[in-house]
């Protein structure tokens, strides 16, 4: 890579520390960071569930309010609390605080450190790792953004006993999606899991120290998604026209379980396209069968699912294209797959789903 190039982007080198004592991570955090003012971001759920918190900002919850005015309201919050490039921002929540807070974090001033404290299962493995961060505009999501990454992310178990189950689930969906871009032991061990079960602590973050350094990894080499960050994105070609479909036809689904039924179908196209062996394909059919309640699609939902797929951000010139795998681990981005290919997927997904 050449020097101009390599101006252009950022080193998203994040200080990841997994840990159930929060609180003593954040004093550790403040202790070695120099620093004039601590400020945190949180929303009206997130904010009762760390000490009480100094300097707080919070905002209302949910995707509607990922929107410019809140944005705005916390940079005013920001300026009246005399946040200056020496401060910190840490933001305590889901995806939506994350990638809001650490937009505007990193665009107030010029950019002010910030340091992300997931409180969901999805945000832990996912949104608050990378770098991504932004808010919905025009009724887009994620339209406005800038790849800035948060310094440091703590992330811990605690705050998942009170996460309703479909939440769980949904983040999970998102571990087992890294599992297969890196490791088949820990997808079979993963396929295992029992969500009935109370949650096993240490081998949840065990789970997720795995997990989230598979991103991390992906990240680094390709903070900006050129390329190889696409492998990311395993399951939401797919996933994404399932989110939109509900939405728009059924009753909305969260996220996690069209990515999950986006893994089968594309695990499925996997297997079509590049040979993917066929008993993965069934194990993991069966854990989504068991866990993922699905919407009653049927083929005469197949046009609009197809259109949604080729409309797709990640999509080049109207072509479906999407991430698969040779194996586990073995993944291959932009591939391009045919609309008769795509329909004997969702046809064998339909089976696995007893749709
Ligand atoms: N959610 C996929 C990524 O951060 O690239």
């Amino acid at each position: 890579m050449n020097s101009e190039c390599s101006e252009r982007f950022y080193s998203m080198k994040q200080n990841l520390i997994f840990t159930n004592d929060v609180e003593a991570a954040v004093e550790q955090l403040k202790a070695r960071i120099d620093h004039n003012l601590a400020v945190w971001i949180a929303d009206v759920n997130t904010e009762r569930l760390l000490f009480a918190l100094p300097n707080l900002i919070t905002i209302n919850d949910g995707e509607r309010a990922k929107s410019w005015e809140t944005v705005r309201n916390v940079w005013l919050e920001m300026e009246h609390a005399g946040v200056t490039r020496h401060s910190l921002v840490f933001n305590l929540g889901g995806g939506m605080v994350t990638d809001l807070g650490g937009f505007a974090a990193a665009t107030f001033k010029r950019g002010v450190r910030f340091i992300n404290v997931p409180t969901t299962l999805l945000g832990a493995v996912d949104a608050a790792v990378g770098g991504k961060t932004g808010f919905n505009f025009c009724g887009l999501k994620n339209e406005i953004g800038t790849f800035a990454p948060a310094s440091d992310v703590i992330i811990s178990t605690r705050f998942f006993d009170t996460l309703p189950p479909e939440e769980m689930k949904s983040g999970f969906a998102e571990v087992i999606k890294h599992a297969m871009l890196s490791d088949r032991g820990e997808f079979l061990r993963l396929l295992d899991h029992d969500f009935a079960a109370p949650i096993d602590h240490d081998d949840l973050l065990e789970r997720l120290r795995r997990s989230v350094q598979v991103k991390a990894d992906i990240v680094d080499r390709d903070p900006n998604e050129q390329g190889e960050r696409k492998a990311l994105n395993l399951g939401h070609t797919i996933g994404h026209a399932f989110e939109s479909l509900a939405m728009s036809g059924y009753e909305a689904v969260p996220h996690g379980y069209a990515v999950a039924w986006g893994l089968v179908t594309e695990a499925i196209l996997s297997h079509i396209k590049l040979g993917f062996p066929s008993e993965d394909v069934h194990r993991l059919g069966h854990f989504v069968r068991d866990n993922y309640r699905g919407f009653p699609f049927d083929c005469g939902d197949y046009d609009e699912l197809l259109d949604l797929m080729s409309h797709d951000k990640k999509s080049r010139d109207g072509e479906i294209t999407c991430t698969l795998l040779a194996t586990i681990g073995d993944y291959r981005i932009d591939q391009t797959v045919t609309t008769d290919e795509v329909t004997t997927a969702l046809d064998i997904l339909r089976d696995h789903l007893g749709l």
